[in-house]
C-alpha cells in the first residue's frame, strides 16, 4: 500500500485513500450481521465523505485553470482599467507608487524652478548703467550697450543695402518702463497674470534691462510691428539669415521652453563674454 501511494502524484493520494477506506469496513462486516448493519450505515456516510472527497479536490483543481485563466485575463486588462479610476488607482501599490513618483517629479520641478529664480517663465537681470549706454543713430528712443548698438546700426545698414527695411524700435528699458507694460497693461486689458506673464516680462525680469535686447520692425510693413505676423516680412527673414554674423540670436522662438509666446522680432545679443553669461550662466 505505500508503495502505491509513493507511485502516485502526491496531488492524488487523498483521492485514492478515501476510496480504498470503504473497501476495508465492507470486509469487516461479514463477521457479524447488526455489526454489519451499523458497518453498513457506516459506510453509506463513509462513501458519502467518500464522494465529497473525491469531488472536493476534482472541484477545486477544475476551476483552478478557468480562475487563473479569467484573473490573467483581468491582469491584461488591469492598467486600462486602473488608469480611468482614481480611487481604484488610489488602492493599488503600482498606482501608489505613480502618485509617489508624481509627488517627486513636482518636487524636481519646484527645486529647478527656485534654483533658476525663474518669475513666470522670466529669468532675472540686472538692469543696466543707463551712464553706459548709446542711442541709436536712426532712433534717439533706442538706447543700448555701445557694442550693441554699433551691431545693430552694421545689420541695418547692410539689410537696406539689400532693399530690406530693418529697423529698431525698442532697447534699452528700465524697472519703471516694465511696470508699465507689465503691471499697468495688465490691468488696462483685464489680463491675469499668467497671460500677461506670456507677452511681458514683470520688471527685474526683462531682457531688456540687460541692454542687449532688442525689437526690430519692418518698416515697409508696420501692421506685423510687435506681432507674429512680423515673421512673414523682409526683415524676419533676413534677420533669419544673418542675425547670427552680428551676436544675435531669438530669445523667444516657437514653444520656448519659457513658455513665453513666441517673439519673431525680440532678439539678444550674446556676442561677448558678459551677455553670453548674462543669457546662459542660469539658463535650465
Ligand atoms: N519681451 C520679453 C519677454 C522680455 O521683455 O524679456
Ligand atoms: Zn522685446
Amino acid at each position: 500500500m505505500a508503495n502505491f501511494i509513493d507511485d502516485i502524484p502526491e496531488a492524488r493520494r487523498e483521492t485514492l485513500l478515501a476510496r480504498d477506506e470503504p473497501t476495508q469496513k465492507a470486509s469487516t462486516a461479514g463477521v457479524i450481521p447488526w455489526v454489519l448493519m451499523a458497518f453498513a450505515v457506516l459506510g453509506i456516510g463513509a462513501a458519502g465523505l467518500w464522494w465529497i472527497s473525491t469531488s472536493g479536490p476534482t472541484a477545486s483543481i477544475t476551476p483552478g485553470p478557468g480562475t487563473s485563466a479569467a484573473t490573467d485575463a483581468s491582469a491584461a486588462a488591469e492598467p486600462e482599467t486602473t488608469a480611468v479610476p482614481p480611487a481604484e488607482s488610489d488602492t493599488t501599490p503600482p498606482d501608489n507608487t505613480a502618485v509617489a513618483n508624481a509627488a517627486a517629479s513636482s518636487a524636481a520641478i519646484s527645486a529647478q524652478s527656485a534654483q533658476s529664480n525663474e518669475l513666470l517663465g522670466h529669468r532675472p537681470y540686472a538692469v543696466a548703467d543707463e551712464n553706459g549706454l548709446t542711442t541709436l543713430s536712426t532712433n534717439p528712443m533706442v538706447r543700448l550697450k555701445p557694442e550693441v548698438a554699433q551691431k545693430v546700426e552694421t545689420m541695418m545698414a547692410e539689410a537696406r543695402a539689400v532693399g530690406v527695411s530693418l529697423d529698431a524700435i525698442s532697447g534699452f528699458r528700465s524697472l519703471e518702463d516694465q511696470q508699465y507694460l507689465f503691471f499697468d497693461l495688465k490691468a488696462e486689458r483685464g489680463q491675469t497674470t499668467q497671460t500677461r506673464a506670456e507677452v511681458s516680462a514683470p520688471p527685474g525680469y526683462s531682457e531688456h534691462h540687460t541692454g542687449y535686447a532688442v525689437d526690430f520692425i519692418d518698416l515697409s510693413q508696420p501692421a506685423t510691428e510687435l506681432n507674429a505676423a512680423f515673421e512673414d516680412t523682409p526683415a524676419f527673414r533676413w534677420l533669419e539669415k544673418n542675425a547670427a554674423y552680428y551676436g544675435f540670436e531669438l530669445s523667444f522662438p516657437k514653444d520656448n521652453e519659457q513658455n513665453v509666446t513666441y517673439e519673431p522680432w525680440h532678439w539678444r545679443y550674446v556676442g561677448n563674454q558678459e551677455s553670453l553669461e548674462m543669457f546662459y550662466q542660469n539658463a535650465n
